[in-house]
């Protein structure tokens, strides 16, 4: 815990310094971060939610996403996308979990994610135990947790108590950002969910891991190549182009890591890469370049430390966008994460 006061306290030196010229102004400087421990959770949600109500969730948990990660160690990365797509859409409510005709799930912009059988099974599991208690949306986060610790990556504690949504709407989905968007509609994105610049560098990080259909960076590769300009704008190292235009030619279902250098380790490799102009999303290269997020960047580079620890305090804070607590009538325990309760009885 020390450890991590120090991190939030250096990043919001680094801000509270370096993230207040020109266009900038209208953001906010940021002179604290939350600590998870300690976050006053105003919605609700607590540590021990469920320890009386079903102390074997987490075992359950765990030991399910052991036995999918060992079958298919892919699907570990693809869970924590999945939860940033749910809480990104219309706060963290398991709201892309439901499956029917124009869900969230049904969406363009969710046609690639993946994992959501995985979460499907461990609430089989958590049902047989503990019946219409634990909601899918608490699942999903603590899944995405485990799969993070799986990955290499830090632990943090997960608050409960987070109720699931009855309603999922296609056009929700579109507003999760797709990697074409300029820095100044990603930190408006993130403002307006409650996140900071800090967490838009540092959850970016998550791209340390996992990969990207060649279908979604068709336009990073190709951009200009037939237009006004030659290059890729961000700039993409020659080599790497060269890599990936090759990777990406036959078939746009083919997939290429996110992270080049260091794509299995959950690590800060992901910054050095940007360094190198090896960001393989426009919006992961910009973070280098763009003056609010470039301090950030180096530091994060010069310290890889700060990343994992700061990573755990970022994800507290995505998990607990516009959630739907206890007192939220609009909420409800899903029995089947696919569909609304009065669907299923
Ligand atoms: C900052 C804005 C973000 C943008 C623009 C973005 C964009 C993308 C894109 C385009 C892909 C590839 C999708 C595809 O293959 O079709 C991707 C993959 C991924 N994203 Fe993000 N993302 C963002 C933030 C996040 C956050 C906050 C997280 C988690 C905390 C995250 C975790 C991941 C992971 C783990 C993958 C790989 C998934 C897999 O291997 O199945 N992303 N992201």
């Amino acid at each position: 815990m020390k450890s991590s006061v120090l991190s939030l306290f250096l990043l919001s030196i680094i801000c509270t310094t370096s993230c207040g010229h020109g266009e900038e102004d209208s953001f906010p400087t940021f002179s604290a971060l939350p600590i998870p421990e300690t976050l006053p959770f105003d919605n609700l949600l607590s540590f021990d939610y469920y320890n009386q109500r079903c102390p074997q969730l987490e075992q359950i948990i765990h030991t399910k996403l052991k036995q999918w990660v060992a079958k298919d160690h892919t699907l570990a990365a693809s869970l924590l996308r999945l939860h940033f797509h749910d809480c990104f859409a219309t706060g963290c409510d398991a709201s892309i979990l439901l499956n029917h005709e124009g869900s969230e799930r049904r969406a363009e912009a969710s046609k690639t994610l993946r994992g959501f059988q995985v979460i499907d099974d461990i609430k089989v599991e958590v049902e047989k135990s503990c019946p219409a208690i634990v909601s899918c949306t608490d699942i999903l986060t603590a899944a995405t947790r485990d799969a993070t610790v799986l990955l290499g990556g830090p632990y943090w504690r997960v608050p409960y108590g987070r109720k699931d949504s009855r309603i999922s709407n296609v056009k929700d989905a579109e507003m999760v950002p797709s990697g074409r968007e300029s820095i100044t509609t990603l930190l408006e994105l993130f403002q307006s969910r409650g996140l900071n610049l800090i967490d838009l560098v540092v959850l970016s990080g998550a791209h340390t891991i996992g990969r990207t259909s060649c279908g979604a960076i068709q336009r990073r590769l190709y951009q200009g190549l037939n237009g006004t300009s030659s290059m890729p704008n961000p700039p993409l190292d020659d080599h790497y182009l060269d890599f990936l235009q090759r990777k990406c030619r036959c078939a746009s279902g083919d997939y290429v890591d996110l992270d080049a250098t260091t794509p299995t380790t959950f690590d800060s490799q992901f910054y050095a890469n940007l360094q190198k102009n090896m960001g393989l999303l426009s919006t992961d290269q910009m973070l280098y370049s763009d003056p609010r997020t470039s301090p950030i960047v180096n530091s994060l580079i010069g310290a890889p430390s700060l990343f994992i620890h700061q990573f755990s305090a970022s994800m507290v804070r995505l998990a607990n966008i516009q959630v739907l607590s206890g007192l939220d009538e609009v909420g409800e325990i899903r029995t089947n994460c696919n569909f609304v309760n009065s669907y299923n009885t």
